[in-house]
């Protein structure tokens, strides 16, 4: 087939009006805010309010609204809006506006000394080879609290209701901290809590940050009536507060972590990530027990709890018929629910779905969620009937013994709920015998001794015991499985070079070792420092990288790639000077340009490229919503078409395994079926757009972002992949992604990106994946230390493209196809999925649509 390559304008606009695409986004960016926000404490029905009502306003986050997180996961938006915006737009009277006025010119001064900090860290070295970056991730801005809150000239209004916002910052390059300012309030915010609580009758408490802060306050202040998780709600959050507050949308978001009552409380709080003064091996001593799954197991009491959130209507959710089904592509179970909205007022439930299962051979968690579903909208009295299905390999457990999924004989529960806490006896599974379901090879060996938690054998026993009297009690449905019937699924292994389409591999064949090497890498471009770290792409401004134009002879196009998750991220505008794009330096693709401040002052003819943001990960999960997920998607899809980029590089989707990673916000959970439903919907929405696709990251283990590139996560193979690979392979069998990127970090001692285990074993062997793979960004420029990844190895381990790219991997590349250490086969293998993936994109008129 010939294909017709599309001639390519400059990205983004000259236009400078507000476009029907930038309204379409702010749309969607609303309505999943709306829906991402989770109602934690709602006392005396303090909410909603009736619009109009007069309400104060204070915190950091009540001016200045944290839309999203820092790093690669920011995006340019045209303008953002508060919650001081929100809530006067929807008309509510907001009477301490001398304070928010006065916090304005405190947090622009804040902002100014934060700039000249950086600059002045920059220039003097601090940041090493990565410059800029290392030193704006390793310094997160501490927004400012405020003055004091004065009586006379704040409170004097005629209202008893007050708002207090609780703002953190945090993105990639470095965790968080246990300590004042971060996780924990300083004693300022406390001051000004205080006061709040003293002035006014009513307090609602919102926490806008990138991940969870010490409630402690709320056993402090009676008055704290109302708490709501807001996180990072993207570019439209102020409105979207607006709406949940009036009650114009009723909330229906859920948890998608455990708030403990302490951070101690958290199973690896000790040794995670600096907490132990060592980032370089991270042992993940607790094994299966991640989250929920560690609470629930050891009986650790609480704040709020996986799967909560409250609405301003009721529901009752009873359980319908269980059955064995034949599902798309293996055995599942079904389980009906009618859920019932008992309250006045329209609203949507989450129904959820979690196991419990038999005390046998392996240590199980208590309970784990295994499926769920988002009701329509529910007129008050109305009923729906909503169907969960449930594949097998949910209730299964990896044996590492026999390398393979198994189910083992006894009875498995389900119980159905609004939260994990609230789940009640649904039905029974009960299985005669041991089965095998799949039928794999043992990968990522550990290299050293690893003590993981055990739980006391007999309380599993009577853990189990009672849930099986729990069952019959309540007596429920019966559905018995007969080991005979479980088909065992018996993984081929094939090589890396057999793993290609035919059609891309004779392409391959006709070009040059010297074109091989170049694709084997993003374009270097401007790349040639080390100092490119996310902003590398040539013909879009502000995208992380391209592919080489090496075999454009060959009508072989070169394809861009831009960050997410958080929606697009570009350059908000560039200029064109005589005809060629004048770039601004990297800074100037983050926070909306603000390091850059002589950019608005350049020359020449301006491109606009505002973006659509999005609310951060952790909102979307908090939706429990896939439709609304897909949604977004599919409007980030049509942004890429129009910006002219193939590649999104999102969604992030590792395992929330502590509150202070840096990058939780960009994730989505610490529950595995759900991160993986999430982000098969997300990918299923992007690749609505023939043309474009997704690239799910960090592939695998980034739980730590202190040493990321050099950090070793240390966990059993059961661990891994019951835990941190499910997510992957839920989104990778559900929606195929068109990528997938490694992460920085190492497994078992063997760099994500070089480890043939995790790139062809897992995800190309077992679960079919038949996209292309890249390293994250310079994962390979870091040759000093032995214990990164080579250039070499990406090939070797099935990692098709090394971004963005750098003069030393191609040097390397040709070293190792002289000496033979890699040979011309491997090679091409690698490069032939990076072709696949090339023609199918927009690039082309008539891209092959991609196969799903
Ligand atoms: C991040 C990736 C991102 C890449 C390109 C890296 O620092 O870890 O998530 O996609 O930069 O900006």
């Amino acid at each position: 087939m010939e294909r017709i390559m599309r001639t390519k304008g400059l990205s983004g606009t000259t236009d400078n009006a507000v476009s029907e695409r930038e309204i379409a986004g702010m749309k969607v960016a609303r309505k999943t805010a709306a829906a991402g926000m989770v109602l934690l404490k709602n006392e005396d029905n303090v909410l909603p309010l009736k619009a109009g009502s007069p309400v104060a306003l204070y915190g950091a986050g009540a001016a200045h609204t944290i839309k999203g997180g820092m790093g690669s996961g920011d995006v340019n938006e045209r303008a953002s809006v508060s919650i001081w915006e929100g809530m006067t737009k929807a008309g509510f009277a907001i009477t301490n506006e001398t304070w928010l006025r006065d916090f304005e010119a405190t947090y622009t001064k804040a902002r100014e000394d934060w700039r000249d900090e950086l600059t002045e860290k920059n220039n003097s070295g601090e940041g090493g080879p990565f410059g800029f970056f290392f030193v704006y991730s390793n310094n997160p801005f501490r927004m400012p609290t405020g003055r004091k809150i004065d009586r006379a000239k704040d409170a004097s209004g005629d209202t008893q209701t007050a708002f207090y916002i609780l703002s953190r910052v945090c993105g990639e390059g470095a965790d968080r901290f246990n300590e004042e300012g971060d996780y924990y309030m300083t004693a300022e915010e406390h001051e000004m809590l205080a006061d709040i609580c003293s002035i006014y009758e009513d307090v609602i408490v919102v926490l806008n940050a990138g991940g969870q802060v010490d409630l402690s306050f709320m056993d402090e202040f009676r008055n704290i009536k109302g708490l709501i998780q807001m996180a990072q709600p993207g570019m439209e959050g102020g409105n979207a507060f607006a709406d949940v507050v009036s009650g114009r949308v009723n909330p229906s978001a859920k948890l998608t972590d455990t708030y403990a009552f302490r951070y101690e409380d958290y199973p690896n709080e000790k040794n995670y990530s600096h907490n132990n003064g060592n980032t370089e091996t991270e042992e993940y001593n607790e094994g299966i027990y991640v989250g929920y799954r560690y609470f629930d197991s050891y009986g650790i009491p609480v704040r709020y709890g996986f799967g909560y959130g409250l609405s301003y209507t009721d529901f009752e959710i009873t359980s319908g018929d269980a059955a064995l089904a034949s599902g798309e592509a293996e055995q599942e179970i079904s389980i009906e629910a009618v859920v019932k909205n008992t309250g006045d007022r329209a609203g949507r439930e989450v129904v959820q779905l979690y196991a419990s299962l038999p005390a046998g051979r392996l240590e199980k968690e208590a309970k784990r969620l295994v499926g769920f579903i988002k009701t329509p909208e529910l007129a008050p009295g109305e009923e729906a009937a909503v169907m969960i299905e449930v594949p097998l390999k949910r209730l299964a457990s990896y044996d590492e013994s026999k390398a393979a999924w198994i189910l083992e004989q006894g009875t498995y529960g389900l119980w159905l709920g609004n939260s994990l806490a609230d789940a009640k006896p649904s039905a029974a599974v009960i299985l005669d015998e041991e089965a095998v379901l799949e039928q794999d090879k043992n990968i990522c060996p550990l290299e050293q001794e690893l003590k993981e938690f055990q739980r006391d054998a007999e309380e599993i026993v009577k853990e189990y015991l009672a849930a099986k009297e729990a069952l019959t009690k309540a007596g429920v449905q019966v559905v018995l499985l007969n080991a005979a019937d479980i088909k065992t699924e018996v993984i081929e292994y094939r090589k890396n070079e057999d793993l290609t389409e035919p059609e891309a591999r004779e392409f391959v064949d006709t070009l040059t070792t010297e074109q091989l090497i170049a694709l084997a890498a993003g374009d270097p471009g401007q790349a040639q420092g080390t100092n490119n770290l996310g902003a590398a792409g040539i013909s879009v401004p502000g995208s992380a990288a391209q592919t080489s134009c090496a075999a454009a002879e060959q009508n072989l196009a070169s394809i861009v790639l831009a960050d997410g998750p958080a929606g697009l991220r570009l350059m908000r505008f560039y200029m064109v000077k005589d005809g060629q794009i004048v770039n601004f330096p990297f800074e100037f693709s983050l926070e909306g340009g603000f390091f850059v401040p002589d950019a608005e002052k350049a020359e020449g003819v301006r491109y606009n490229q505002y973006c659509t943001a999005i609310p951060t990960g952790v909102v979307l999960a908090q939706t429990w919503d896939t439709d609304l997920v897909a949604e977004a998607g599919e409007m980030v899809g049509k942004e890429m078409l129009y910006f002219g980029v193939t590649l999104w590089l999102a969604p992030g989707m590792c395992i929330h395994r502590n509150p202070l990673c840096g990058r939780n916000f960009e994730y989505y959970s610490e529950d595995p079926v759900l991160t993986g439903e999430i982000a098969a919907a997300m990918t299923n929405g992007v690749q609505r757009n023939p043309g474009v696709g997704t690239t799910i990251k960090h592939f695998a283990c980034n739980n730590q972002e202190d040493d990321r590139m050099t950090s070793n996560s240390v966990l059993s193979e059961r661990v891994l992949r019951e835990i941190y690979l499910r997510g992957f392979e839920i989104a990778v069998k559900k929606a195929q992604p068109m990528s997938l990127m490694t992460s920085y970090n190492l497994v078992n001692g063997v760099h994500a990106a070089n480890n043939y285990d995790l790139v062809t074993n897992v995800l190309r062997n077992e679960w079919g994946f038949r996209g292309a793979v890249m390293t994250d960004w310079t994962t390979t420029m870091q040759l000093q230390d032995p214990k990164t990844a080579t250039a070499v190895g990406c090939m070797k381990a099935g990692n098709d493209m090394i971004m963005p790219g750098a003069p030393s991997d191609f040097e390397q590349l040709r070293g190792a196809l002289a000496d033979g250490s890699l040979s011309l086969d491997e090679l091409k293998a690698n490069i032939a999925r990076t072709v696949s993936i090339i023609w199918q994109s927009s690039m082309y008129e008539n891209a092959v649509p991609y196969r799903k």
